[in-house]
């Protein structure tokens, strides 16, 4: 029998128990097979692998400070111009192996390569997607057991299944996404994805090494209290935000302050809060980031799909829908701000009041 403590909780946050057991991502993707566009069971598929390779960096993450080999940082300097983390490297190695072996990914963009890579074994060449990838969001918080993700966007491709994939099947708007998603490893494993047809949570349950639904409809409060933004970079930043900050951090009676603020350094987890709980996550250019720092294609594109199939917003601050965004270069990165729709609002009219 359940609490009421259960049962307000279970209502509260969706959690399916209708059926008295868990039901796995594996299931529900199975089940809504038929309501995607090109039901044929290839994005079934392929969300299964990038679940199965979730689990495999899950271990790595949670073992990470019994194991002298996989914290710190390697030698390489990634394109981004960031050091990359040992943890990064084993991330993407483990979703370019997953992905490849799916046979249903014909190429990789990832925040850490230089280029695309290219999948030219037979299965893959003929198949029908590709990847938008950060394997491992929030680097800098690994090696103080601080919440870390990775996030995923898939296209499908433009190019003829059977050629190899060129740049433009990755240069695509990301309001041509047919799935997005995240995995964050946090005080539990979550993978969140959407379909286009709204935001479902999945909670990972170790003893059965499954990802289990736990949130089936994620819907974002239209007004949230929580700013998430670094800063320390005030100074550096346009006179819009500056002003927004002022107006959170000033209004009402100091009696009632109703906003307050929440800033982790990775976006995974900083979003996945403010999704929760209602907030916004603003990453303004800055003197020195003239385009900001969040990439368009493997951070801020599938993190807006999600945000809108929760009802929530994602602009770069200047009036523009981030899925709306043709990309130009793989590696672009665009100002951002994203989460509940009217603090994203509230940011716009600022910034359109006051600009740079
Ligand atoms: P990554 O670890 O993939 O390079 O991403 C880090 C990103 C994002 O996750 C985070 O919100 C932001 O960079 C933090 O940047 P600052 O340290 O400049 O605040
Ligand atoms: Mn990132
Ligand atoms: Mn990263």
């Amino acid at each position: 029998m359940l609490s009421k403590f259960c049962k307000k909780r279970i209502k509260n946050n969706k959690i399916i128990m209708a059926t008295n057991r868990f039901i796995t991502l594996d299931e529900v993707i199975i089940q809504r097979q038929s309501a995607f566009k090109y039901a044929k069971g290839e994005l079934s598929r392929l969300l299964s692998n990038i679940g199965l390779a979730a689990k495999i960096v899950n271990n790595s993450i949670n073992r990470a400070g019994l194991e002298t080999n996989i914290l710190g940082a390697t030698d390489n300097i990634n394109v981004q111009g960031e050091t990359q983390q040992k943890l990064d490297v084993f991330a993407e190695e483990m979703f370019t192996k997953a992905l490849q072996a799916s046979g249903m990914v014909a190429g990789i963009a990832s925040e850490e390569e230089d280029d695309i890579i290219i999948f030219d074994d037979e299965l893959s060449l003929n198949s029908n997607y590709v990847i938008c990838m950060d394997p491992l969001d929030g680097s800098s918080n690994i090696d103080v057991n601080v919440s870390v993700g990775t996030i995923f966007s898939i296209y499908r491709r433009i190019s003829k299944p059977g050629t190899k994939v060129v740049k433009e099947d990755f240069l695509q708007p990301g309001n041509k996404q047919v799935a997005a998603g995240y995995i964050i490893y946090g005080s539990s494993t979550m993978l969140v994805y959407t379909t286009g047809l709204g935001t479902t949570g999945f909670t990972y349950e170790p003893s059965i090494g499954e990802f289990c639904m736990s949130n089936e409809l994620m819907v974002t409060p239209e007004k949230g209290k929580i700013y998430s933004i670094n800063e320390g970079n005030y100074l550096k930043f346009p006179e819009g935000i500056k002003r927004y900050l002022k107006y959170v951090q000033e209004i009402d009676k100091p009696t009632s302050r109703p906003y307050t603020s929440r800033y982790i350094g990775s976006l995974v987890a900083d979003f996945h809060r403010n999704l929760l709980k209602g907030g916004v996550y603003i990453y303004p250019r800055t003197a020195s980031s003239p385009n900001g720092k969040i990439r368009l294609l493997y951070e801020c594109n599938p993190i807006a799909f999600l945000a809108e199939q929760a009802g929530g917003k994602a602009t770069d601050g200047y009036g523009h829908r981030i899925l709306d965004i043709v990309p130009t270069e793989i590696h672009q990165r665009t100002p951002f701000v994203v989460g509940s729709k009217e603090m994203v609002e509230k940011v716009e009219e600022f910034m359109s009041e006051y600009g740079d």
